[in-house]
């Protein structure tokens, strides 16, 4: 099982690093990387277990903030309309996203970022991603696009940033970190 501390955090080099494609069929190793990331978020949602174990809730994990370098997430989370998306995602690729732009009011949070970092980050509205999904029922493979937009979309990106070694702390202006792009529209929760 996956705690809190053994997510490393952002003075860990390796957070910055590419990491590799996952050979398919995925290993024994690598499936048991996906699920110890999936259980992660699973606990983070169970207020009881939060309360008696190491476990700072999140919407995503990626491979390399457990210090995998491969190229896999795990995101469970709620849209802003209330609808919960889980996806075990593999070999990700965006292959088209929009020109306009949303972002958090709040701003971005990441397990491996352990302090506060206030300033906005901005991403693409909409985006297309060619993935693999891993579905822990059928225990199938499937080669999926995604189409996603909104939050949903921001959380997409945000993971697909930490295989190129990314993270948001990184895509925030550092000299004018409040000012709102133009072509952007905040996310509107319900
Ligand atoms: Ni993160």
């Amino acid at each position: 099982m996956l705690l809190y501390k053994d997510i490393i955090k952002e003075k860990n080099k390796d957070l910055r690093k590419k990491s590799e494609l996952v050979n398919t069929p995925l290993s024994d190793e690598d499936l048991n990387t996906l699920k110890l990331m999936d259980e992660y978020l699973t606990n983070g949602y169970d207020d009881e277990f939060v309360k008696t174990h190491d476990i700072r809730p999140g919407v995503g994990i990626a491979a390399p903030q457990i210090d995998v370098l491969k190229r896999m997430f795990v995101i469970q989370a709620y849209d802003e309309k209330g609808y919960f998306h889980h996806y075990c995602v593999i070999n990700p690729k965006i292959i088209s996203h929009s020109e306009a732009l949303t972002y958090l009011e709040t701003g971005e949070g990441c397990l491996s970022v352990d302090r506060e970092v206030k300033g906005l980050v901005f991403r693409p509205k909409r985006i297309k991603a060619r993935c693999l999904l891993y579905d822990f029922e059928k225990k199938e493979l499937e080669e999926t696009v995604l189409s996603l937009n909104g939050y949903i979309a921001i959380v997409f990106q945000h993971e697909y940033d930490h295989l190129d070694g990314i993270l948001f702390v990184d895509r925030i202006d550092k000299t004018n970190p409040f000012l709102i792009k133009e072509n952007a529209t905040p996310v509107a929760f319900k």
